[in-house]
């Protein structure tokens, strides 16, 4: 891990109730420190190579996600682009659904499927502030939902149409 920083940010499992709550929206413009945390938290998704992790996960309950971009051709995933959304909100979402294999971070012994939109446009505000309007589509639309969730105090098993088994730990 780059920073030692991030190496004291914990993941917090499936029973902790920092993950049932819904996260508070953080003041802009960001802090220095918030600014900080916001590259803590990518780095520590990367660290654990995963695509997706939200601030509740690490102990804030605020309205902050680290997503990630790809590109996917031919079931071939090619990384884009890493991106923190500060108090995102969902401005619309396609009628045409999904359905795709999900896990999470706070739950790693399991899996499932999940039906989502195909499509989310979102809102949110940059590490810098600057407001940004986005439409994403397949995968990538299934990282800022299943985040955006998080700040809802929702897990991914509340949504499954069907559980994979539980890892024995
Ligand atoms: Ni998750």
């Amino acid at each position: 891990m780059n920073s030692l920083k991030a190496k004291f940010l914990l993941i917090l499992w499936e029973n902790n109730p920092i993950l049932r709550a819904v996260a508070e929206p953080l003041a802009l413009p960001l802090t220095s420190a918030m600014k900080e945390f916001a590259h803590l938290l990518i780095e520590l998704m990367w660290e654990y190579d995963w695509v997706w992790l939200a601030a509740p996960q690490v102990g804030r309950s605020l309205r902050m996600i680290a997503t990630t971009q790809w590109k996917v051709k031919d079931e071939k995933y090619t990384h884009l682009w890493d991106t923190v959304m500060i108090n995102p909100e969902i401005v619309s979402v396609s009628d045409k659904t999904l359905v795709s294999e999900e896990g999470c971070l706070s739950l790693p012994w399991i899996s499932g499927y999940v039906e989502r939109p195909a499509e989310v446009t979102v809102s949110f505000f940059d590490i810098d502030g600057k407001k940004v309007k986005k439409k994403y589509s397949g995968f990538n639309a299934i990282i800022v939902l299943h985040e955006i969730d998080h700040l809802n105090g929702i897990l991914f098993i509340d949504k499954t149409t069907k559980e994979l088994p539980r890892w024995e730990l």
